[in-house]
């Protein structure tokens, strides 16, 4: 016999508020419904993939950060695929947007700063749906990364660490503010479409000597989970890519390139990874080192923000 206990605040059984609140593993491959659809009870059933929606199924992608690295290595693979969407690679090199519009002939390009104004980066993103309505998935790569030393407060340069905050979370917040209508009207339309974060390990264990870097990485993150689980009852679906250290110009500026290229993931591997991720519709797509970090500290954690979520949403 099976009984089922509910709270008198908000209709969600006791058990489970009582675990969610002492931080018990949740259970990944279930889910108990709050009602059946009927509204005479609850069940338990396998917690079905809400939406099964992969890069294959993208028919134009847009990828912020395709002139160096891991985004332009991305955007070639992504090109590649059997299913030949449309790519649109962004960044603010022109030479570089030049170079890759020559690799493949569904390669268009889009000179774009991520940290223009508020208002210019809404009209950037509004031109390129306006101009590309079949546009289904972006993929947020643009990033850099800067040490700062915090011994030494008087070398901190807080222009640069305000750039570091606005490139890698402020703007992609902004975007993804901006990208919503578009997509939220595809979902309409019965469409699916992918948002596509590109984090890093370091945002789950912090590399101290970047601090700012893993902390605007952590935040994205947790923004990510967030956005997921607001956006999982419409066809739009956010997912993220944790990087470990890989081959790119990254840390070209700081002179660590040297030594850090003894220790990276090579660029076609982390690509390949990558890539098997996106094409199996991973919500989480940890890569190399990164898996055992996420492994360790971050597995179950999503749903564990879903079930927080239902706890909010449950009828009080
Ligand atoms: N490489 C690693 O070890 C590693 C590890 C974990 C996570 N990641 C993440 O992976 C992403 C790609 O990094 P990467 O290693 O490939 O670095 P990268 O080789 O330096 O490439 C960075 C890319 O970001 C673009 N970008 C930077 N600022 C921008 C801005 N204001 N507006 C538009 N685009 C901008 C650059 O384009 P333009 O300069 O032409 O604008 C370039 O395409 C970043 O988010 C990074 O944090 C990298």
């Amino acid at each position: 016999m099976c009984v089922i206990v509910l709270s008198p605040l908000t209709n969600v059984p006791v058990a489970e508020q009582s675990a969610w609140l002492a931080g018990d593993p949740p259970r990944p491959r279930y889910q108990i419904s709050l009602y059946s659809p009927r509204r005479t009870g609850y069940s338990l059933s396998p917690s079905p993939m809400s939406n099964p929606a992969t890069i294959s199924d993208c028919r134009s992608v847009l990828v912020i950060g395709a002139t160096a690295g891991l985004g332009r290595a991305l955007a070639l693979a992504i090109h590649g695929l059997p299913s030949k969407p449309t790519v649109i690679a962004a960044g603010r090199r022109q030479e570089r947007l030049d170079d890759l519009a020559k690799q493949g002939e569904r390669i268009q390009t889009v000179k774009f700063d991520v940290n223009a104004s508020r208002d210019a980066l809404k009209s950037a993103v509004q031109d390129v749906y306006q101009k590309y309505p079949d546009l289904d998935a972006v993929l947020f790569v643009s990033g850099i990364q800067h040490l700062f030393d915090f011994k030494k407060p008087e070398s901190i340069n807080l222009d640069t660490l305000e750039e570091e905050l606005n490139t890698n979370y402020t703007s992609i917040i902004r975007m993804a503010t901006f990208f919503l209508p578009h997509f939220l009207k595809l979902s309409e339309q019965g469409r699916p479409s992918l948002m596509i974060t590109v984090t890093s390990g370091l945002a789950i264990v912090p590399g101290p000597w970047v601090p700012n870097y893993c902390a605007t990485k952590a935040a994205l993150h947790s923004f990510t989970l967030s956005l997921h689980t607001q956006l999982k009852s419409t066809k739009v679906k956010v997912m993220e890519i944790f990087p470990p250290l890989v081959e790119s110009e990254l840390h070209d500026h700081q002179g660590t390139t040297p030594a850090l290229s003894k220790l990276w993931m090579p660029l076609d591997e982390f690509t390949k990874e990558a890539m098997e991720g996106l094409q199996r519709g991973d919500v989480e797509i940890p890569v190399g080192k990164s898996a055992q970090q996420w492994e360790a500290f971050e597995k179950g954690k999503l749903e564990k923000a879903e079930g927080a979520q239902k706890l909010f949403s449950a009828p009080k």
